[in-house]
């Protein structure tokens, strides 16, 4: 198993580029190795060659062992080997260098993880993985494999799903005689509460609440979160029409503004996921917002937090239009249409994505599973007591607006996190940021056509 990073794959690329060379002789100077190989078979009997598959894992948490495992389960059942290419922690930088491979024709990795917002970007670089499952993804959850398939064609398939949660600590709210909070405006109260006290009584680190506050996707699921839960809809309708301009949208960004500095350490606003579970997970947060990967971390042996750690669902905004809504995240599989081996990569995909391993993954990592029947299993419920609430919590959750925005997703969702920021860092009031976000969008998307 060898380790490669992204950077340096582009660090080649770039080189290739620079020399002059266009895809095709790029492609065919690619493997000299191999072509002496084709030539030394000419004498010798064939002998089944195996490949060498690289494969994009993420690097979130445990994300890089727990793929790197499978991909090596899957490499000894084959007799195959497998190259784990590692990313940056941010979907908005994957993105970025996953669109620079692809552009490039890039034949260094063969398997991506791709984010689920992300098919109607990148759908036109994968292969069709409908002619390599057999029908197997009928056992996966259907909203995501239609978010996965593009003109018929399925480009990716589902490997784990996500929604956002409330983490808490059980032991605070216990101690300071406090219920678990349902709406925004409590757990605002009860973080300023307990983190009033616990100050006064020495533990001056202690914030009230962490969440993803950097400009990147994170934020913007964060704010999707904070819009819905106000009933100010999903930035763009499922119709392409852009909604973000109305009085909940602007109330909900307004009333996240105030947490900064005040329950919320500034700093929130260059946090990732691991940020904020750091913070949380060295006993220096009251209430995080984060995906469920965190709770197996939070709970392990080592942490300071084990058995403190409670979680539920997102609170509900205020308002008429108030529910409560948790951003649906998770992430696929695809094949590259550059793989030089793309029966070895979507077998790869295939096994992945199955019922053996994404069991394997939930009980040893907590991932969601995205096949039904593992919601039953006992020992993945045994390992992760909460997928039940999960359950609903993925039944309930809301779309980002990838599939009315298509290729466009992207931009949208840059325009609305720098958005959200500008709430946030006291730059723009709640109203003036969305009225101006919905002219932005309104021009990239000529009126709602996309
Ligand atoms: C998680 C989600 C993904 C989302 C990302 C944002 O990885 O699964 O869908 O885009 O967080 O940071």
């Amino acid at each position: 198993m060898k380790s490669y990073t992204v950077m340096s794959i582009l660090g080649s690329i770039a080189l290739v580029t620079a020399a002059g060379c266009n895809k095709k002789s790029e492609q065919a100077a690619d493997k000299p190795a191999d072509k002496m190989a084709d030539k030394a078979g000419d004498k010798t009997p064939a002998k089944a060659a195996s490949a060498e598959i690289a494969i994009s894992c993420g690097s979130v948490g445990k994300d890089y062992d727990t793929c790197k495992e499978g991909a090596e389960l899957w490499a000894k059942k084959t007799g195959n080997t497998v190259k784990v290419v590692t990313s940056p922690t941010s979907s908005s930088e994957k993105l970025a260098l996953a669109q620079q491979l692809l552009a490039a024709g890039a034949t260094d990795v063969d398997v991506f993880s791709i984010d689920v917002v992300w098919p109607g970007i990148l759908g036109s670089f994968f292969l069709d993985l409908k002619d390599y499952t057999g029908g197997s993804e009928k056992n996966h959850f259907e909203s995501i494999i239609a978010n996965n398939t593009l003109d018929g064609h399925l480009v990716s398939l589902p490997w784990f799903t996500d929604a956002g949660l409330l983490y808490y600590r059980k032991d605070l709210l216990d101690k300071y005689k406090e219920k678990v909070p349902t709406t925004w405006a409590e757990m605002a109260a009860t973080a300023k509460k307990i983190q009033d006290g616990e100050r006064k009584a020495g533990a001056k680190e202690l914030w009230g609440y962490v969440f993803q506050g950097k400009a990147y996707e994170g934020l913007t699921c964060n704010a999707l979160e904070w819009v819905a839960s106000y009933g100010g809809g999903t930035i763009v309708g499922t119709d392409g029409k852009v909604t973000i301009n109305n009085p909940d949208a602007a109330a909900a960004l307004d009333a996240a503004a105030t947490w900064i500095g005040t329950i919320t350490p500034p700093g929130v606003l260059n946090y990732e996921e691991e940020e904020s579970r750091g913070v949380f997970q060295s006993g220096n947060a009251v209430f995080m917002r984060n995906w469920p990967y965190a709770y197996q971390l939070a709970q392990a042996a080592t942490s300071p937090i084990k058995d403190k750690v409670g979680m539920t669902t997102l609170p509900k905004g205020a308002g008429a239009n108030a529910r409560g809504a948790a951003a649906m995240g998770g992430w696929n599989l695809s094949v590259s249409k550059f793989s030089k081996h793309p029966k070895e990569a979507a077998d790869l995909v295939v096994y992945l994505t199955g019922p053996e391993e994404q069991k394997r993954r939930a009980v040893s990592g907590g991932y969601q599973p995205t096949i039904k029947s593992l919601y039953e299993d006992k020992d993945v419920l045994a390992a992760n007591p909460s997928f039940a609430l999960l359950l609903g919590t993925f039944s309930s959750s809301v779309p980002r607006p990838s599939t009315p925005t298509k290729g466009s997703y992207n931009q949208v969702s840059s325009a609305f996190w720098t958005a959200a920021q500008s709430v946030l860092n006291k730059q723009a009031t709640g109203k003036a940021a969305v009225a101006e976000l919905a002219e932005k969008l309104d021009q990239v998307s000529h009126g709602g056509s996309w």
